[in-house]
């Protein structure tokens, strides 16, 4: 895909570009930061969904590059609190910000990053800006109740699938949501195409994030570029664990709970007992299957957009290729 290839590459040198002059910026404590987190690599997913959406309705990648690039700040702005909240000392393959510098420049660094987002967005050239800016502001919010509900979940034993999907689609799939809506209002897409879009970016959002529950057990560790394991030692209400205690027999319940309650525990052997428990449940399969239920729904609102299919093969390429990811 010569032309994905290219907005990436548009892309990649802009936020290169950006991370060299925000790092150069007094005080370096904050900013330095910053360019560390922009220049860690990541998939750049989300503004190019930005950019794909807004060439499938007409727009210049130019106008809009200023709303991708405040997308990919707040997503990483999202990354260095998350990663303090999840206790996670590697992102990327390198070490989460809290662990190269120290947490309270993490806070503060993620502070400046939500906040410089809208500095970027304020430069999105777009008639609907006040209504790009309104879903942004909204979509922000929804990630801070998508993550306290995961923090929430983290304590309770009883979350059933709905709560965990409605928790999934505030943290993670109504960014991806925004990011492709975004591109739709700012090239002046109809009301019709923008909600579908969207949709598509909620049900390519779900799969995503059971994907990466999924890749959060069974990644090799050197692609994916975090700890495997880690949302298992955090007792994290995932797709897999709530299932397993749904499928599994007495024995497996009481010794899942076990490990759930326990506040002192070896981390490899609880993370490969709760692996056994997940091999004998077959849960891993049924997460699949709920990837791929997910992945079917994003397909089917891609149909929806009122636009000549052949000009949708780039946005099929990417969802294909978050699918496959590894990492
Ligand atoms: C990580 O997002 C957070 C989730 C929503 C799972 P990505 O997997 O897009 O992270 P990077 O930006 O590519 O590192
Ligand atoms: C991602 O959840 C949600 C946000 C960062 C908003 P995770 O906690 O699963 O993300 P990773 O796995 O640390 O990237
Ligand atoms: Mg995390
Ligand atoms: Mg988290
Ligand atoms: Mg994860």
């Amino acid at each position: 895909m010569d032309r994905v290839t290219a907005l990436q590459n548009q892309l990649l040198n802009h936020l290169a570009a950006e991370a060299e002059t925000i790092g150069k910026i007094s005080p370096l404590n904050l900013y330095h930061p910053i360019e560390y987190t922009l220049n860690m690599g990541g998939k750049r997913l989300r503004p190019l969904m930005v950019l794909l959406a807004n060439e499938l309705f007409g727009g210049k990648a130019e106008d809009v590059m200023n709303g991708a690039l405040a997308i990919e700040i707040f997503h990483n702005f999202t990354l260095l609190h998350d990663d303090i909240m999840d206790k996670a000392e590697v992102r990327r393959n390198k070490p989460a910000v809290h662990k190269q510098y120290n947490e309270n420049i993490a806070i503060l660094s993620g502070d400046a990053m939500s906040i410089m987002a809208y500095r970027y967005l304020l430069k999105t050239k777009a008639a609907k800006l006040p209504e790009i800016i309104s879903l942004f502001t909204e979509t922000a919010i929804e990630v801070c109740e998508g993550q306290q509900y995961d923090m929430d979940f983290e304590e309770r034993q009883d979350v059933s699938v709905e709560e965990y999907l409605k928790m999934i689609r505030l943290k993670t799939a109504v960014l991806l949501a925004c990011s492709f809506k975004m591109g739709a209002l700012a090239a002046n897409a109809s009301e019709h195409d923008a909600e579908n879009i969207y949709q598509f970016g909620i049900n390519l959002g779900l799969a995503f994030q059971l994907q990466d529950d999924l890749l959060d057990v069974y990644a090799d560790p050197e692609k994916f570029g975090k700890r495997i394991g880690g949302d298992i030692v955090a007792n994290k209400k995932t797709f897999l664990l709530i299932t397993a205690l749904k499928r599994a027999n007495e024995y497996e319940k009481t010794q899942l709970n076990d490990w759930l309650q326990k506040s002192y525990f070896d981390e490899p052997a609880k993370i490969a007992a709760v692996k056994a428990i997940y091999e004998s449940t077959g849960v891993r399969e049924i997460c699949e299957a709920a990837i791929k239920t997910y992945y079917d729904k994003a397909l089917f609102s891609l149909t929806n957009i009122e636009v000549e299919p052949t000009k949708k093969q780039n946005l099929l390429f990417l969802a294909k290729s978050i699918m496959g990811r590894e990492h």
